[in-house]
């Protein structure tokens, strides 16, 4: 067999036959589910009369074929394993098709298929092609009407999109349900669900006065589970009309849960489909993160419908212009519900480590990719995460009116079509008259730029000088880089006055903090009228994603993170000042001299507990530090075992030094109010339990006694879990044992409660971990089949740094082996899997020749184009 081959965004004709109306007949069967499709079609004005039709189709049984009421004959028809060729067909026809689809035995969670029994869909990117012959591209759009029949005890309830039009009862104890769409729609769109659900109802009126039923369909036992998710609805279709003016389009919009899911949610049209761990919540089995993902993900879900349905995708090479957009939308609806600087420090720290890692990586790719061969390998963190920082900076740019104005500009023009990045810019450009040429670059230029900046402070002349130079390293395709346009917010604190000073630039006034432009390679700004000398306060709020250098003092940071009047750079000004002591510990480590703790950290965070700093939640994001991950993506080549024991001495220092101070704190921030996920609670809680981690961290006795005390209370998920956690992870096995049996036990019934009992015992350090991933792969509780499950067990596996990388490889072999099986079972998630082994360039050589060797081993496998794809260009 040939390697598969990439397409690419250079090769896109518009489709020379569009589908303008689709009816759809399910005749629902485990093992013989037959659909029916009649499209109704039209051959493109511009396309030549002899073109062929081409339908993509996969996994297909065909059993009828037929134009215009007429069957095809054999002759006149050519199949393949991927497409339907038919020669010959007029400029207007009927084509109806019957086709023979197994959703029991797909294990891919493509297309049509059975989770729990319970049969749904999942069609983006190409699963349509799964469940009959179709042009699978989107845009190709049309009207749907769907006819579902199955059994009325197996399958009681029958959805698809739109609005239910037509129900009855049939022989043989079956029956069916017919529903429209009237919003024509490309058909990843398209959603099925039927089995044994029970719903729970709520209704939404829209600014114009309209009534929408709202319906969360899930299993009879999560019924008390959906409350938040509700109600998440409801305040995210309330802030899309505030926000961006958008009202939504039907009478009736439905969630359904199912609990084999490859993503965390789907978009279909009226029908959004959600992986159960994305929707369902109780305060005795999800945490204070579950509930906030929760909230987050029911709206990026809904703002989709504007962001991505009305307007959609031409090709899957825009797909940041629907993901890009709409993750900005959710995060900025997450900030104005919650609290908005800690939302923008955890967006800000999970991407400066995932993001810029895949950025640095061999799979490094641009915002709009150029080429693919699997394009369920690009739902990454750079189309999702780095293109939302593209649009928050085109907002940025324009200023919120001017970016509103061009939003509604873009719905308003584009609305129904099918349509490129350029085409959204475009509106901001013009609506704006802001030149966007350079900035375009962004979606090309893949990498992560990276900034160095140097200051100087004339004090004969009152002027600051600030010089910044850009560069972004070559990525695989791309050796050389053009400068980019690149938006810095920034401010200069004055470090006698503790205050912003006034920004003067080329005479003109700018106020205290203020957006520069950097577009050259190298510029040099010199602000005057600067009366003190300045600490430069840079790239606030993380106003481009760009990694910036400065030569910060360790006395610069501690006064930018009391005085810093930007909430994001006093922060960051924290993370540095952790960053320079753990460079030296690390450094410390690997000469073997002594470790001698920086009390300049000591002090800092002894101002930050004792301090009057009011907002608990940026508190408690304060006194966090760097994750092993970040610190790893901060070093030039990756000492697992010195970072690791870096942190954990900084974190036993801070322990020791402040260990009343953190007492106190536990102590103060304990509440028996019921549970609630409001901001104040959630901050409270949050900081309460890092008061806990360093009390575990040098496993004090009093420590100890409040994880004890605060796992038995069972008051909440957040605070159970994280005891549980901290007692695991701690050599307490005495008290730790007990405790995890006891949830084990407890939770069995609940998958989602097993998914975190998995993830907790196979995230501690201790050197047993291998071996518990191995026994846990045998827990009844446990599936290869379950992405979730997966997740929870061998993806946090691979996240445990000191365990994954152990020096003999076993925990790459075991990796590499689960990725050959479920390469077979289900390609999509295999292919994400594999991504810890394509980082080996990052690390010693002794690893990366292990590493190496399991890609190696990967790639003598028959593969899948997914896993094919990665491990190519891991290896390339
Ligand atoms: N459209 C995606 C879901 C999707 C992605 C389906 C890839 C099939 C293949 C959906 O809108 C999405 O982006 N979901 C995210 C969550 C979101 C909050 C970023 C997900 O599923 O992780
Ligand atoms: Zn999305």
């Amino acid at each position: 067999m040939s390697d598969p081959q990439p397409v690419y965004l250079s090769d896109y004709q518009p489709p020379a036959y569009q589908v303008t109306h689709t009816e759809l007949t399910f005749d629902l069967d485990p093992a013989a589910t037959r659909v029916k499709a009649r499209l109704q079609i039209e051959r493109h004005p511009s396309t030549d009369s002899q073109a062929p039709l081409v339908l993509n189709g996969e996994h297909l049984t065909l059993i009828s074929l037929a134009i215009d009421g007429s069957p095809v004959s054999d002759t006149a028809y050519q199949l393949t394993d991927e497409v339907l060729h038919i020669a010959d067909v007029p400029e207007t026809f009927i084509l109806e098709s019957e086709v023979e689809i197994s959703p029991s035995s797909n294990t891919a969670l493509e297309g049509l298929y059975q989770s729990n029994g319970i049969y749904c869909t999942q069609c983006e990117a190409e699963g349509f092609r799964r469940i009959t012959y179709y042009p699978d591209r989107p845009d190709v759009m049309a009207t749907f009407k769907v006819t579902v029949i199955g059994n009325a005890t197996s399958e009681p309830v029958l959805l698809a999109n739109g609005n239910p039009i037509d129900q009855g009862v049939l022989e043989n104890g079956r029956h069916f349900a017919t529903w429209e769409d009237p919003h024509p729609k490309p058909c990843y769109l398209f959603a099925l669900v039927a089995g044994n659900l029970h719903k729970v109802e709520d209704s939404f009126e829209t600014v114009s006065g309209r009534n929408v039923a709202l319906q969360l369909w899930v299993e009879q036992e999560n019924l008390d589970k959906t409350e938040h998710a509700m109600a998440s609805l409801k305040r995210a279709m309330a802030w899309d009309e505030q926000t961006y003016g958008r009202e939504y389009d039907l009478d009736l919009f439905m969630i359904v849960a199912v609990n084999d899911f490859n993503m965390g949610a789907m978009e279909n049209k009226g029908l959004n489909i959600f992986n159960s761990a994305a929707v369902l919540t109780h305060p005795s089995t999800a945490t204070d993160a579950a509930f906030q993902n929760v909230e987050g993900i029911v709206a990026h879900e809904y703002f989709h419908n504007w962001s991505g349905n009305r307007v959609t995708c031409r090709d899957w090479f825009q797909l940041s212009l629907k993901e890009g957009f709409t993750v900005f939308r959710d995060q900025c609806f997450s900030a104005d519900t919650n609290s908005a600087p800690v939302k923008r420090i955890q967006d800000v720290s999970f991407f400066r480590t995932a993001q810029f890692a895949e950025d640095a990586g061999p799979t490094a790719h641009p915002i709009r990719p150029d080429h693919f061969i699997e394009i369920t390998n690009f739902y990454t963190l750079t189309i999702y995460e780095k293109g939302a920082e593209v649009v928050r900076m085109l907002r940025n740019l324009l200023g919120w009116e001017d970016f509103r104005r061009g939003s509604d500009l873009y719905f308003e023009r584009f609305d129904g079509q099918a349509v490129t990045i350029e085409d959204f810019v475009g509106c901001m450009a013009e609506v704006s008259d802001v030149d966007l040429g350079q900035f375009m670059r962004w979606y090309s230029q893949a990498g992560t730029p990276e900034i160095d900046a140097h200051g100087e402070y004339d004090y004969a002349h009152g002027e600051y000088h600030l010089t910044l130079r850009q560069r972004t390293p070559a990525t695989p395709g791309q050796a050389d880089k053009l400068p980019l346009h690149i938006p810095i917010r920034m401010g200069l604190v004055g470090t006698k006055s503790g205050q912003d000073l006034t920004l003067t630039l080329s005479g003109e006034k700018l106020g205290s903090d203020a957006v520069i432009h950097l577009t050259e390679d190298e510029q040099r700004f010199v602000f005057s009228d600067v009366a003190e000398a300045p600490v430069p306060s840079l790239l606030r709020d993380f106003s481009a994603p760009v990694k910036l250098h400065f030569p910060y003092s360790r006395e610069d940071l501690a006064f930018l993170l009391t005085h810093d009047s930007d909430g994001f750079n006093r922060w960051d000004a924290g993370q540095r000042l952790a960053m320079l002591a753990l460079d030296d510990l690390i450094a410390a480590h690997r000469n073997g001299v002594e470790k001698v703790m920086d009390s300049r950290v000591v002090e800092a965070f002894r101002v930050l507990l004792t301090g009057s700093m009011s907002d608990k939640a940026v508190l408690a994001e304060m006194l966090t530090l760097p994750s092993e991950a970040y610190i790893a993506e901060q070093q030039p080549i990756v000492d697992v075992d010195a970072i690791h024991a870096a942190r954990e001495f900084v974190r036993q220092s801070l322990a020791v030094a402040l260990r009343d101070e953190f007492v106190a704190v536990y102590k103060a921030n304990q509440s028996d109010d019921p549970y609630a996920p409001t901001p104040e609670q959630i901050a409270q809680r949050s900081l309460k339990n890092v008061a806990l981690t360093y009390l575990m961290a040098i496993e004090d006795e009093e420590g100890v006694a409040f994880c004890e005390t605060q796992f038995a209370a069972e008051h909440n998920m957040t605070d159970v879990r994280h005891a549980l956690t901290l007692l695991v992870h701690s050599n307490r096995d005495d008290i730790a044992s007990p405790a995890l049996k006891a949830f084990g036990e407890k939770w069995a019934h609940d998958p989602l409660v097993m998914d975190q009992w998995f993830t907790i015992q196979v995230s501690r350090p201790q050197s047993d971990v291998l071996e518990r991933v191995q026994y846990l792969m045998q827990h009844p509780a446990f599936s290869i089949k379950n992405p979730n499950k997966v997740r929870a067990l061998i993806g946090a596996f691979a996240q445990n740094r000191i365990n994954f990388h152990r020096l003999d490889g076993k925990g790459y072999t075991l990796l590499a082996d689960v990725v050959i099986e479920l390469n077979r079972l289900n390609p999509e998630i295999a292919a994400r899997l594999v991504t810890p082994l394509t980082r080996w360039q990052r690390f010693d050589e002794e690893r990366q020749q292990l590493m190496r060797d399991e890609l190696v081993r990967i790639k003598q496998e028959p593969l899948s184009s997914n896993v094919f794809e990665v491990v190519e260009k891991a290896l390339a």
